[in-house]
């Protein structure tokens, strides 16, 4: 990882995957100009994916949920470089893949310093042909091979000691190939112990439940057996 410093901006990345200035790679009007936007998705707000040279990015700029993200939207308080939520994910992420675990490879990370605040984005590399759960049963029913797989991926990002605080369907992503990825770690960690686990399961339960009654998706007591015994495998 290389850290490009200037002023109050900061931005980490892998030198082999970003092929632009780090100065340039976070700017969406950049990638406009360049033709070089290939598609976007929505969760808290746009995530944009990028062509680069060799592989495509997914440019995300952090944000707020809730109330509080209406006030404040997306600023965060500094404290440290290292601390910040940017950086923190790019680590993170680099974690979970040396413990080879199906999380996306980390690009660049960038944060910005205003006043007492700062701003921050990340680019991972874009999972080729991949939909999350959510859209995927929407369509649907899902095999149980994939539902082991997804319980076993969970169990490995577990093992590997990190706490996903925000697990829900639309985190987890299947690709072409019949391969699980689980997305979003903003905000996560990796903690000691054990006994936080299971409440990352818990909230995957929950998830799967809200988008049953909000979008009728494709899901059973049976399905959920399955992704169990994947993760106590
Ligand atoms: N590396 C990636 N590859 C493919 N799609 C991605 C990737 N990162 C994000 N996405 C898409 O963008 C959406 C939002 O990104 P996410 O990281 O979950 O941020 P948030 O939920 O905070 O907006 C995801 O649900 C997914 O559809
Ligand atoms: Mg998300």
């Amino acid at each position: 990882m290389k850290t490009f410093k200037k002023g109050k901006l900061r931005v980490w990345y892998d030198e082999a995957l970003l092929s632009v200035s780090p100065e340039q790679c976070f700017d969406v009007g950049f990638w406009q100009q360049q033709e070089r936007i290939v598609g976007q998705a929505s969760g808290r707000g746009t995530t944009w994916f990028i062509q680069l040279d060799n592989v495509q990015g997914a440019l995300r700029h952090y944000r707020r949920g809730g109330l509080f993200g209406k006030l404040v939207r997306d600023h965060y308080l500094f404290c440290q470089w290292d601390k910040t939520r940017s950086y923190q994910e790019f680590q993170i992420l680099n974690h979970l893949r040396n413990a080879g675990v199906n999380v996306p490879r980390p690009i660049a990370a960038r944060a910005v310093k205003k006043n007492v605040c700062y701003q921050a984005d990340l680019i991972t590399e874009k999972i080729p042909n991949a939909r999350d759960l959510v859209t995927i049963l929407q369509e649907n029913a899902l095999r149980d091979e994939i539902y082991v797989k997804i319980g076993q991926e969970i169990r490995k990002m577990n093992d590997a000691q990190v706490n996903h605080t925000d697990l829900n369907i639309h985190n987890i992503l299947v690709d072409d190939q019949e391969q699980v990825w689980i997305i979003d770690f903003d905000k996560c960690g990796i903690k000691s112990g054990k006994d936080w686990q299971f409440s990352n399961i818990q909230r995957l339960s929950r998830s799967f439940k809200k988008e049953q009654l909000r979008h009728n998706i494709f899901f059973s007591d049976h399905a959920w057996r399955i992704l169990m015994s994947g993760y106590l495998q």
